[in-house]
């Protein structure tokens, strides 16, 4: 039988860089791995575990299904869908939370922070945020999950819940692991942290113009003389141009850089041009399928159709076999 494979991306925004980079040239590579079967989701059910606003939560998901689309995830190949339309989920993230302690949830990384970002919105939802995760993965018997680093005391979760079913309930959840991409940590712009939608000026969108990507890249704090760690911005730059620039043009500014006469803006604008180079094609594709609704329409509808046949056959064993 093929591995399964499950991903999701929260619909708080359109993709970025970090995101494409991080997630998403992970997902394209299993995908086109003929011995996975991809499932690609929007999450837009925990994009409600932190303030939003329900018009901008509407049009992102389909945005990300476009932004999916545009990136190179191809609906021959892999399911694509929306996770709130597979009731399926929640309500095996009910029948979990039967076996997860609330001390266990209240001592996550990511709850603590997420209280502290937001001392007003501690609320139930933001405790079983993992549980639900758990529940997306599991629902599938995903064996393989491409998402950052970050997302790790997640995965582990899951595991346990994964873990725990089976010895109760005799049920046979695999246990997930996370696949690593190359580009999984991408710096912040502003040198201090990851690249992230929540953090203004720390990320370059997907459909930046040449301009706008270059000035960003030009904003990327680096110090006037070259030498020394690397460190903060001049990190991020690096970085950067490991993934985007040729060996040669890396190798190049890297020992100019050590020499100590590195000038800054020539290697801004050289990867602000290769960035660019490298989003042009995502954007004109993007363009296309923007014109065809229909067609987005029916790959979100399909979609659903076979998340939930899998989905479906997962409960009624959970069901069963937990009594119901
Ligand atoms: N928590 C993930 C993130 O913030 C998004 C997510 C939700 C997810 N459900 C998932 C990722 C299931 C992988 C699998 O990046």
């Amino acid at each position: 039988m093929r591995k399964r494979v499950l991903s999701g991306i929260r619909a708080t925004g359109r993709l970025h860089l970090g995101n494409y980079l991080g997630a998403v040239k992970g997902m394209i590579e299993l995908q086109n791995n003929p011995s996975y079967q991809c499932l690609y989701m929007v999450a837009d059910a925990h994009t409600i575990t932190t303030p939003y606003d329900p018009k901008q939560l509407s049009d992102n998901r389909k945005e990300i299904i476009i932004d999916y689309l545009a990136s190179g995830l191809d609906p021959q190949k892999s399911i694509l869908f929306i996770q709130s339309q597979i009731p399926e989920h929640f309500e095996l993230t009910y029948y979990f939370s039967s076996i997860v302690t609330i001390a266990r949830m209240q001592h996550l990384p990511t709850y603590k922070e997420k209280v502290k970002q937001y001392p007003q919105n501690n609320t139930m939802a933001l405790l079983n945020y993992p549980i639900l995760m758990a529940a997306d993965i599991l629902v599938y018997k995903a064996n393989l999950v491409p998402v950052g680093a970050d997302q790790e005391p997640h995965l582990e979760v899951a595991r346990e819940i994964g873990r725990k079913m089976n010895q109760l309930f005799k049920t046979d959840f695999p246990e997930p692991i996370r696949f690593a991409t190359k580009g999984e940590y991408i710096p912040s712009l502003k040198g201090e942290g990851k690249m992230s939608k929540s953090v203004e000026g720390s990320y370059i969108n997907l459909t930046d113009s040449f301009d706008e990507i270059r000035k960003k890249i030009r904003s990327i704090p680096t110090a006037t003389t070259a030498g020394g760690p690397l460190i903060g911005g001049l990190k991020t730059l690096f970085i950067l141009g490991q993934i985007f620039l040729s060996s040669t043009d890396y190798q190049n500014f890297k020992n100019q850089y050590n020499q100590g006469n590195l000038q800054f803006s020539q290697m801004k604008d050289t990867l602000a041009q290769v960035i660019y180079e490298e989003l042009k094609s995502f954007q004109e594709r993007r363009k296309e399928i923007e014109k065809n609704e229909d067609y987005v329409n029916e790959v979100i509808k399909e979609g659903a159709i076979r998340a939930r046949e899998i989905a479906s056959q997962t409960l009624k064993e959970v069901k069963e076999k937990m009594g119901f």
